[in-house]
């Protein structure tokens, strides 16, 4: 078993000059932006599906006023035209508000496919009763530590999510307590650090985001932002190993569609993507972006930080219903 690097491809889009001037050039089809990957699954999913699965992975759409209408409609009809099987979504779907929920039902409701996500980070900020009733409207199914089975055509595959993380609503303990180790099973988290977590329970690939890639990626900024500093172990694209054995697996970082605080890309691991995943398939037999990448050391956030991360929410949370009671009255 070997998970040494097979290839690397270039693509010719990857000049950073072409996202500098994008805003400065004729107006151009914005599904061009977006990077579509393509990756196949693990050996496991193999052995266990009987026909290929497509599944799609949309994340960190961040619905709100720092990413256009228009990426998010040109990443909905990006990933139809792809016809996937599935459409797996891992969270950060609003930015620092509850505005832009009637838009992101409307676009996310659009993907003709079924529908299964996770929560993120700025969900929880913003609200997460509130985003999770949207996706609800949209027809995606939300799963919060848990696992459910999905007919798809003639198969079944298993999902097991976990509620995020970062904002410490993570609980994989639970989130595996029901899982039935005879079915085909696939993982989603915000944090792609959880992985880890799953892996030991047959859960051979999973999908994340929240990361971005970092954005701007021109010099391999991000591995340095994200990495080194941001202590990741996980930054963009597929890690682990895909021929692994039950004790470990693979995690593929997605850079997202959205951002919450500037839109600006660079670099091309830092263009906004729509990965698909080919579960059922050998890597030879897909055009793989890359191979799987060595981890970064990584460095899990301290207690004090973790607690601080809690916090925020609760007090996210009583702001936002202080400015309602205020908007009532
Ligand atoms: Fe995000």
């Amino acid at each position: 078993m070997t998970c040494a690097p097979r290839r690397v491809h270039f693509p010719l889009h990857s000049h950073p000059a072409a996202n500098v001037l994008m805003p400065l050039l004729p107006k151009r089809d914005p599904k061009e932006r977006i990077a579509v990957r393509q990756f196949a699954g693990t050996a496991a999913l193999k052995s266990q599906l009987s026909q290929p699965l497509r599944v799609a992975h949309l994340t960190d759409q961040h619905f709100g006023r720092v990413t256009r209408d228009d990426l998010q409609w040109a990443a909905a009809q990006l990933t139809n035209d792809h016809a996937p099987d599935l459409v797996v979504l891992t969270g950060d779907y609003v930015a620092h508000s509850l505005d832009y929920l009637g838009l992101m039902s409307e676009v996310i409701g659009s993907i003709d496919a079924p529908k299964v996500a996770v929560l993120g980070n700025h969900d929880h900020w913003a609200g997460a009763r509130q985003v999770r009733g949207a996706l609800e409207r949209a027809g995606v199914h939300v799963l919060s530590n848990e696992s459910s089975v999905y007919d798809l055509g003639e198969q079944r595959l298993q999902l097991v999510g976990l509620d995020d993380a970062y904002t410490g609503h993570a609980n994989a303990g639970r989130a595996v307590s029901k899982l039935d180790p005879t079915l085909p099973t696939l993982g989603l988290s915000h944090i792609a650090e959880e992985a880890d977590k799953l892996w030991p329970h047959g859960v051979s690939l999973v999908l994340s985001g929240h990361t971005h890639s970092g954005q701007i990626t021109v010099g391999d900024l991000h591995k340095w932002t994200l990495g080194k500093m941001g202590g990741h172990r996980y930054v963009h694209g597929l890690y682990g190993c895909r021929q692994a054995e039950r004790a470990e697996g693979a995690v593929y970082v997605s850079a997202g569609i959205g951002a919450s605080v500037f839109g600006l890309r660079l670099g091309d691991r830092g263009r906004p993507e729509l990965a698909l995943f080919e579960l059922g398939k050998d890597a030879t037999d897909v055009e793989e972006h890359h191979d799987e990448q060595p981890p970064h050391p990584g460095r899990a956030p301290s207690p004090r930080k973790q607690e601080s991360r809690v916090t925020a929410v609760h007090k996210k949370r009583r702001k936002r219903e202080r400015r309602l009671r205020r908007h009532e009255s």
